[in-house]
């Protein structure tokens, strides 16, 4: 209940659009019922009998037509007229009720998938460790669009007591005995419709998680297909995915089940208060004070309120199908980052000293990545990171950028702990070159500007070529302007895409660097171009520099080794290592072998 009134909030802020709304559903319901008198006084017509002494709104009809219609035929246009009226106005409001309603749903379901989209870009990266990409897609479409027909759902919902609020004053003015009588099912329905609607809202719940599995098959297969070719896997993973869409099949099922029950249901109680009706007016048959046209009326007023009160009983299923989504939504809008500013962060200080890492350990919850870690890197120093893979030198430049925060120690940029500077003014003085290159869906020009939106095109053009890219940019039929596709896949080779990453950063330029295997996707010609850009690019910066060859930290001031479990082996220069690390030597010695041997290769 909560989340439905939730969800309903979201129109208030839409005032106009929902009174207009209320304004056409009262309409609909006075012109869904004054029909039923006019017809009552068109009956009475038919046998030229006077309206029921005791039926005052019938003598009064009567009496207004007679004063002012005069002939019998003007008395039947103008009832005709009336009823005309009555049924065009009716589709009038029905038109307007039902458009306001779908036009308040669509928009509320577009604010929500914006506020999920915003509320996702602001989230931290322990957030997204725990999330599947098929989760969050199927959470802003498909649960998306069920907050649309929540809202819908409910506006349709909204509408009906109006209408059964004049059928039922109909019904009750012409005989209130009856009239419950008539309703003599309805509390007998309730308790099964209760427990029916519970059971459809924990079966959706269900229903939801498996069509996020299915989205999750669909988001992996589509991305892995290459390896999936590769390793004829086809089959394998068709199969899976059938398993989980029969699972997915399986409870849809019994929600239908369920659901299936409903109407029955809610048609038996109606049922029963019909017949109790027909049966005491058929024993009190020729008593003077309820005549035929009088009853034709009470029950045709009392099958109509039937339509609206069976819909409002599949509304309340429908409810129960839709609300759990809507509750998916909001789960995302209510998670709390526990990477944020503090409440009056400081502005980060451009870095003038140094940077110390002070006892810093840190975990992702599996058991320590980094273990007391002390370091203090100056001002302009390059430092490049080295060590066995998985030891944590990815980690390192993550708790420098605040994608996490030390689970003990501190991080300090010139005395000032980064986690009480905003996060905008931390950030804006890095620029990261990782080890998986990201292209955006836009041109390769603006992938280069990311980092610098208002940059010019010369910029553009000098940033790639000192990260040597321009003349294969150049060679692309649009050149600048070349969409890199998704996943940059397409149109760029993985070493392509790295430069073009490495422009990115160029183009930033940000008082620290932090390159993580910037030249890992390279051939050693290559390699060496871009380390002659990266070269220049580092001069006067701080950088940090993750690297598995170790040729490529030539020009560094000292190297950090780190050692298993998540500490510091050795620091200082090449030759310093060669003579006190056992893990730098030991790396050392086996790519100068490899080394070796891929020059032979090329020479032969
Ligand atoms: N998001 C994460 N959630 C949980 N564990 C993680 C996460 N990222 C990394 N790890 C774990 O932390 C350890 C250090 O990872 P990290 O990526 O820092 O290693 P690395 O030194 O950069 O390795 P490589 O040289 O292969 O890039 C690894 O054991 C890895 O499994
Ligand atoms: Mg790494």
């Amino acid at each position: 209940m909560k989340n439905l009134w939730r969800a309903l909030k979201l129109v208030l802020p839409h005032r106009g659009m929902l009174v207009l709304y209320l304004v056409t559903a009262v309409g609909l319901a006075i012109c869904n019922g004054l029909p039923l008198l006019l017809a009552n006084a068109f009956l009475n017509w038919l046998q030229q009998k006077p309206p029921n002494p005791k039926d005052a709104v019938g003598i009064f009809i009567d009496d207004q037509l007679r004063a002012h219609f005069l002939s019998p035929a003007a008395y039947v246009y103008a009832l005709c007229a009336l009823t005309a009226l009555c049924i065009v106005f009716k589709s009038l409001f029905d038109f307007f009720n039902n458009y306001i309603a779908s036009w308040l749903a669509q928009r509320l379901r577009m604010e929500a998938m914006e506020r999920v989209m915003r509320k996702l870009l602001m989230l931290d990266q322990p957030f997204f460790d725990k999330q599947k990409i098929g989760d969050m897609i199927s959470r802003m479409v498909s649960d998306g669009d069920n907050l649309r027909k929540t809202v819908k759902i409910f506006l349709d919902f909204l509408q009906q007591p109006f209408m059964v609020a004049v059928l039922v004053s109909i019904a009750i003015y012409k005989n209130w005995l009856l009239f419950c009588l008539g309703a003599i099912g309805v509390p007998l329905v309730i308790f099964p419709l209760t427990r029916i609607i519970r059971t459809i809202t924990r079966q959706t719940k269900r229903y939801q998680e498996k069509t996020a599995n299915i989205a999750q098959a669909m988001v992996q297969n589509l991305s892995g297909m290459r390896i999936i070719h590769a390793y004829d896997a086809a089959d394998k993973e068709a199969d899976n995915f059938d398993h989980l869409s029969e699972s997915l099949f399986r409870t849809g099922t019994r929600r239908n089940w369920s659901r299936a029950m409903q109407r029955p249901l809610t048609e038996m109680m109606l049922g029963v208060g019909m017949v109790a009706v027909m049966l005491f007016a058929g024993l009190k048959a020729g008593a003077s004070e309820f005549d035929a046209n009088s009853f034709l009326i009470f029950f045709a007023a009392l099958a109509l309120t039937f339509s609206p009160v069976r819909a409002m009983m599949g509304t309340l299923s429908e409810l129960a199908e839709f609300l759990p989504s809507a509750e998916r939504t909001f789960e995302i809008l209510d998670v709390k980052p526990t990477i944020v500013d503090l409440p009056n962060a400081a502005v980060c200080p451009v870095l003038q000293k140094e940077i110390v890492f002070e006892n810093v350990s840190f975990d992702y919850g599996r058991g320590m990545v980094l273990n007391n870690l002390n370091l203090t890197i100056h001002r302009g120093e390059k430092i490049g990171i080295v060590g066995r893979t998985g030891v944590g030198k990815s980690t390192l430049l993550a708790l420098l950028l605040r994608f996490y925060d030390p689970t003990r120690g501190r991080i300090l940029i010139d005395g000032a702990d980064i986690k009480s500077v905003s996060l905008a003014s931390l950030r804006a003085q890095m620029a990261l070159v990782n080890q998986h290159p990201f292209l955006f869906h836009a041109s390769v020009a603006d992938n280069i500007r990311y980092g610098r939106p208002n940059a010019t095109d010369d910029e553009v053009i000098e940033a790639a070529r000192a990260a040597m890219i321009h003349d294969e940019i150049m060679q692309q039929p649009e050149n600048y302007r070349t969409l890199c596709g998704e996943r940059g896949g397409e149109l760029f080779s993985g070493g392509q895409r790295q430069r073009i990453a490495v422009a990115r950063a160029v183009l930033r330029n940000a008082p620290i660097l932090l390159l993580d295997e910037a030249t890992s996707a390279l051939d050693a010609f290559s390699e060496r171009r871009v380390q002659e850009a990266l070269d220049q690019l580092v001069v006067s910066r701080t950088s940090l520099i993750v690297a598995h060859r170790l040729s490529t930290l030539r020009n560094v001031n000292r190297i950090l080794v780190f050692a298993e479990g998540g500490g510091i082996e050795a620091m200082g220069t090449h030759q310093e290592l060669l003579r006190t690390s056992p893990i730098y030597t030991l790396l050392w010695n086996q790519q100068q072998g490899m080394e070796g041997a891929e020059s032979a290769v090329a020479q032969a």
